[in-house]
């Protein structure tokens, strides 16, 4: 069998579904080491799918009838876990009223998969150094060695050179674990593959739950692509689902999403992706739509306060009155777009009023912010609103102020 009949065999055999090169090559690569012996690190972003490839690794290796066992190392409490992997000895310690095994021992012969294994004390590490190295370990209060056969795939969504750096982490672990690394690709990241997947999770969950089906509009795969999904696939299935539910037999536009989608701005984590490799176009333009919407949100801020302030709306001010330059009253900014970043309003509100070192206005960040969704949307004003979250009437003033059209 070629390799991209196994990738579509394997696909469809644990459900995974996209088609964006860098996720096919993550299982072409967890393919091709399976028949091989190797210890396997899966990195990626939480819940970009990474537990998947353990068991693609066990399924298609020479363990495939032995057992596999997923342990969530982030879930053990710090004092049992070397008990839970390795077994402990009766009377060990208080509770230890019999002899256990431990995982190493009960998957000997098959494939352990280590779930946010930089989570494990370090400790628990020196003794999975052990058993990698040599197969050996010894159960918890005794001083017999023992001899366990295992493949162990660990994964983790750390930056595990950081964790080495911090001490965290020891660093020849690191690199007897990983000696093949298989990197899964966050979701924002695969293109079309957002819009297959929401098509898929919509109709699986109204299958589930025996709702009549969502019809998603045409603009809705483009802000789907659009925004950054900091939780990946586990994200865009749980609010599928609750779409599914809430919006059963409903038409979904752009406008009904947004409501089931968290802040773009307030959850919004760098392109940097977990191998450190930096993707600065597509960080570039996050920013630039940031910086937008925090324009936009200050803007409507203003309004509200010049209404209160004055009782009459902004717009019927007449044109010779000095705009009001004060700055909001605190309590006022319940959603300061980036509050890790600049946690007072004060600050974020400097950051947008005055221009940045590079020379470049925030007028001309606007701009060109702008100039650039209208030439990738070819003009379509309905489209470009969509991709920049704002209203058509906004993108309409703001066309005019800049001499867009
Ligand atoms: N490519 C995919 N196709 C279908 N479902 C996926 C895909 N990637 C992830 N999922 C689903 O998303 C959820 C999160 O995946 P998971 O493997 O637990 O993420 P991680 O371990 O990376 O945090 C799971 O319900 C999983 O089934
Ligand atoms: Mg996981």
């Amino acid at each position: 069998m070629d390799l991209s009949t196994e990738v579509r065999e394997a696909k469809s055999r644990f459900g995974i579904v996209g088609n964006a090169p860098a996720l096919v090559a993550a299982v072409q690569r967890a393919l091709r080491v399976a028949p091989i012996d190797l210890s396997v690190l899966i990195t990626g972003e939480s819940g970009a799918g990474k537990e998947f490839f353990p068991q693609i690794i066990h399924a298609y290796g020479s363990r495939k009838h032995s057992k596999y066992i997923a342990v969530n190392c982030g879930a053990i409490p710090e004092g049992t876990i070397d008990s839970e992997l390795f077994g402990h000895e009766k009377g060990a310690f208080t509770g230890a009223i019999a002899t256990r095994k431990g995982y190493f021992e009960e998957a000997d012969g098959g494939t352990i998969f280590l779930d946010e294994v930089a989570e494990l004390p370090l400790t628990t590490q020196a003794r999975l150094l052990r058993v990698l190295e040599s197969g050996e370990f010894i159960k918890v209060g005794s001083s017999t060695v023992q001899k366990t056969n295992i493949r162990v795939v660990a994964a983790t969504n750390v930056d595990m050179m950081k964790a080495i750096q911090a001490g965290k982490f020891r660093e020849d672990l690191y690199y007897r674990l990983s000696t093949v690394h298989i990197t899964v690709p966050p979701l924002r990241d695969r293109g079309d593959d957002i819009w297959l997947l929401a098509r898929k999770f919509a109709s699986d969950f109204s299958e589930r739950y025996h709702t009549p089906a969502v019809a998603f509009d045409e603009n809705v795969a483009m802000m789907l692509s659009h925004y950054p999904w900091p939780g990946n696939v586990r994200q865009l299935k749980n609010v599928v689902e609750q779409i599914a539910l809430f919006e059963a037999g409903n038409s979904i536009t752009p406008e009904k999403l947004r409501s089931y989608l968290p802040e773009v701005t307030t959850s919004f984590t760098p392109a940097v992706s977990v191998d450190g490799s930096h993707s600065y176009a597509s960080e570039r333009e996050l920013l630039f739509n940031m910086l937008f919407r925090m324009r936009n949100e200050i803007d409507t801020l203003r309004a509200t306060i010049e209404t209160m302030e004055s009782g009459v709306p902004r717009d019927i001010r007449p044109l010779d009155e000095p705009e009001p330059v004060e700055e909001p009253p605190h309590s006022l900014v319940r959603y300061s777009p980036m509050p890790r970043l600049y946690p007072d309003s004060h600050a974020a509100h400097d950051i947008i009023t005055e221009s940045p070192d590079s020379g470049m206005t925030l007028e001309d960040t606007e701009r060109e912010t702008i100039r650039r969704a209208l030439e990738r949307n070819e003009g379509r004003r309905k489209a470009t609103a969509v991709e920049l979250n704002i209203s058509e009437r906004t993108l309409y003033r703001k066309i005019k102020e800049f001499g867009l059209e």
